[in-house]
């Protein structure tokens, strides 16, 4: 999805503005551009294709000058050409008074462009974006003031947008204004920049400040100024990016997928960290908002959630049913939104995501908020909208993701619902033995991940069997059954191998026939209550010629025995195995993707954070 970085401050403004687009790629894109001010001089560079051809475009043209606003486009409005890219200009009669940088959709650009194309403003793309940069250019001949003028022109846009705006009559001034789709201002040492994703400007300041919808910004490096477009000036709240300042880095790693499966012991580490209080057996949560006496009240749970943040919720629902036996639904958040689903007074929602800007997850939200029920929500990016929006919440503590396939995030939900069904079970009926014995069972996770990560050479080599493959089965039973889900995921999302999960007894009632010596099945098969029941299964594929890769418990002859690719991992707990588990099958599918020659960090079609229906 598009990108922002702003820039105003002592540097030069274009090498910021594009390292920032750099850390903005994962997110997909398929043009970039930029705008700088050098006093009132305005300079454009823009290039469809990736950054590194704007890149080439600025050592034969410069854009001097220390402001200035940048964008990644993918293309909704018009097709992805030099034309088409980001910034747009905006004026009339010759005269060009603003540069624009746009996420978001503006639906009512028809009809605006049809009032601004009477009135004599020309047009040169075929973006909806440029009806916006008119809009101020509009206001700007009556005031000077662009922080003014982008205000008298946000009433009449309808849909959603993130801006970035700069003005040759206003030299050293940024202006960014939200409706929908996220912005955050940096506040550095005599710089201010701004960017859609805090990823963009990580490594010039921790200090942030997240703008809400209707708010807009002005930014000069020494100042910043922010309003609320109905309720005048407002005071932000600063918030503190907990991250490393290499966090945003590639650290020596080929891709940040595979740095984030290998960061996952640090991972849970963190998320963890300070949530376990062994002298009462269960965990302590800061930001829920609820107290025992309310949690106790509840008597279902729903969450709601896209993607991988889905299939983390499935795990909590396993999770949760057997520690603190409250029943709870698993939702898609873009079902639910819209669907009349029943909730009564003492049920409470969950919502889970990744970035906390997923639209679908967002309108989740809003709508269990609408129907007046508490809303919490366990979310990773601090600051975004759906951890302002919702009543309470937790927290992941796992650093930026940025690898479009979502990996230690995951893990870290997990923990997190590990956590929560101790904590909800603690209230209920499990005891303290067994509530101690979730926290030794946590507490061993780091290090035993550490050993499935040694792993890692077995799993590139087994990769080498499936990487031919036209399709894949997961299968998994009971808490490994969403794991079995999400490897399946993984695969299909930067291999474009067609792979499905199943619950391991289900694929006896269809997905069989798809078994014969070209499809791999992977089983997801650690030591369990379940185990002596999924063994047959296995031998159903083998029957079949059917080649298995199976991932269990280390010395774990049987399934070994019927493997013809195993793939162990430490004896643990059943409640913490599938954090143990998933770790094979991201490593699987990363190895698949490198052998298959895929673009891993940015798989086709796919974007980080999906802040559109
Ligand atoms: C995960 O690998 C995906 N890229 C995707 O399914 C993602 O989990 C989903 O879009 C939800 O994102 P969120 O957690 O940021 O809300």
């Amino acid at each position: 999805m598009c990108g922002i970085v702003g820039y105003t401050g002592a540097h030069e403004a274009a090498p910021v503005l594009v390292a920032g687009l750099r850390r903005l790629e994962y997110r997909g894109y398929d043009s970039a551009g930029l705008a700088t001010l050098d006093r009132d001089r305005l300079t454009v560079r823009k290039r469809a294709g990736r950054v590194r051809a704007l890149e080439e475009l600025l050592e034969s043209e410069s854009a001097p000058g220390r402001c200035g606003i940048s964008h990644t486009r993918w293309a909704t409005h018009g097709p992805a050409n030099d034309r088409n890219a980001h910034p747009h200009l905006g004026g009339r009669g010759g005269a060009i008074r603003v540069a624009v940088v746009h996420n978001g959709v503006i639906e009512n650009h028809a009809a605006l462009r049809r009032e601004l194309e009477s009135q004599g403003f020309e047009f040169h793309s075929q973006t909806d974006t440029e009806v916006i940069a008119h809009l101020i250019a509009r206001e700007l001949e009556t005031t000077d003031d662009l922080f003014e003028a982008v205000q008298r022109a946000m009433p009449r846009l309808e849909g959603t947008y993130g801006l970035g705006v700069i003005s040759p009559s206003r030299p050293g001034e940024v202006v960014g204004a939200r409706f929908g789709s996220p912005l955050v201002v940096g506040l550095g040492e005599g710089e201010h920049l701004l960017a859609s994703d805090p990823v963009a400007i990580a490594p010039h300041t921790a200090q942030v400040a997240f703008l809400q919808d209707g708010e807009v910004v002005r930014l000069t490096p020494h100042d910043f100024e922010m309003r609320h477009l109905e309720h005048g000036p407002i005071t932000p709240r600063i918030d503190r990016l907990d991250w490393k300042p290499d966090a945003v880095e590639l650290g020596g790693h080929a891709h940040y997928m595979i740095k984030e499966i290998r960061e996952q012991p640090e991972t849970i580490v963190n998320t963890c960290r300070g949530r376990l209080r062994r002298s009462e057996a269960t965990a302590v949560f800061g930001g829920l908002n609820l107290s025992p006496r309310q949690l106790r009240r509840v008597r279902r749970v729903v969450f709601a959630a896209c993607g991988t943040s889905w299939h983390a919720a499935l795990v909590g629902e396993y999770l949760i049913e057997r520690l603190a036996d409250l029943p709870v639904e698993v939702e898609y958040a873009s079902e639910f939104r819209y669907r009349n689903a029943p909730l009564d007074d003492r049920t409470l929602v969950f919502v889970l995501s990744q970035s906390g800007e997923t639209a679908d997850t967002l309108g989740a939200l809003r709508e269990a908020k609408r129907r007046g029920h508490p809303t919490l929500a366990i979310v990773n990016t601090v600051g975004s909208t759906i951890a302002r929006e919702a009543d309470g919440g937790i927290y992941l503590h796992a650093g930026p993701e940025v690898g479009v396939a979502s990996t230690k995030a995951f893990s870290a939900q997990v923990a997190v619902l590990t956590l929560l069904a101790l904590y909800l079970g603690r209230l209920r009926h499990l005891s303290f033995p067994d509530g101690l014995a979730v926290i030794d069972a946590i507490e061993q996770v780091p290090a035993l991940l550490g050993e499935v990560l040694k792993t890692e050479p077995l799993i590139e080599e087994a990769a080498g069997r499936i990487a031919s493959a036209h399709s894949a089965l997961y299968l998994g039973r009971d808490l490994h059954y969403p794991v079995a889900l999400e490897g399946a995921l993984k695969l299909k999302e930067i291999s474009y191998i067609h792979a499905e999960g199943y619950p391991t007894a289900e694929m006896k009632h269809g997905p069989i026939a798809l078994v014969d010596r070209h499809t791999p099945c992977i089983f997801v098969v650690p030591r369990g209550s379940l185990h002596a029941k999924t063994l047959s299964n296995l031998e159903e594929v083998r029957a079949r010629d059917g080649l298995v890769i199976s991932v269990g418990t280390e010395d774990d002859q049987a399934v070994a025995g019927l493997s013809q690719v195993f793939l162990p991992i430490p004896e643990a707990p059943e409640v913490v195995q599938p954090l143990l588990a998933v770790v094979p099958l991201q490593l699987l599918a990363y190895h698949v993707a490198r052998q298959r020659g895929c673009d891993i960090d940015k798989p086709r079609n796919l974007a980080k954070s999906v802040t559109v229906e």
